[in-house]
């Protein structure tokens, strides 16, 4: 059961970066409606993600890395770097769609962007996503990574 839900969060937190890089592709060619749909789908599947991991916490499930002692280091250097990280991408990702939740409401739409109630909103919002986009493609592809290296060096150690 809390392996199931353990692949499920790796899917999830996967899909949110493949939409995540569709969201930025889109809007570097100015769609900003495909835009919206996609970071609204990228943020969806982060909260799923975020419900599924902390349902594997609750069920104590943990793997320990037991794999080769070279890449033990590198291992805990990529796993603390992934938490730190992911634990930041929840205020950031917020940050990031209040912003462009409160200026698509003074815009009243999309196209109408640059009028002068909304520009503060997106200028802030683009300041916001400068770090919310590494932020969170770093922790889709080493949530991604650790699972793998879990899936052949990991062993239970609750659950
Ligand atoms: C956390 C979710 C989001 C992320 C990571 C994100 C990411 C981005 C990125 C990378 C840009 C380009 C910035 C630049 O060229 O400097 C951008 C611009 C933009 N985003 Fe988002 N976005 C998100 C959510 C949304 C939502 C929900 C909307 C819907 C209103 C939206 C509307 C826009 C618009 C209109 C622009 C163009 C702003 C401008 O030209 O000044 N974004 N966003």
């Amino acid at each position: 059961m809390a392996e199931t839900i353990n692949q499920w969060a790796v899917i999830t937190i996967v899909l949110s970066g493949v939409a995540l890089c569709f969201g930025v592709f889109f809007i570097r060619n100015h769609n900003r409606e495909a835009h919206m749909r996609a970071m609204i789908l990228a943020s969806s599947f982060a909260t799923i993600f975020l419900v599924l991991y902390l349902t594997r916490l609750g069920l104590g499930y943990e793997k320990r890395y037991a794999g080769p002692d070279t890449w033990r280091t590198a291992y805990y250097v990529l796993l603390i770097s992934h938490i730190i990280l992911a634990t930041l991408n929840l205020p950031l990702a917020l940050g990031a769609l209040w912003n462009a939740y409160k200026g698509l409401k003074a815009a009243k739409n999309l196209s109408n962007i640059d009028a002068p109630v909304a520009r503060g909103f997106f200028n802030k919002h683009r300041a916001w996503v400068r770090w919310t986009v590494p932020v969170w493609l770093y922790v889709a592809v080493t949530g991604w990574i650790i699972y793998l290296v879990l899936g052949q060096y990991g062993e239970v150690i609750k659950g």
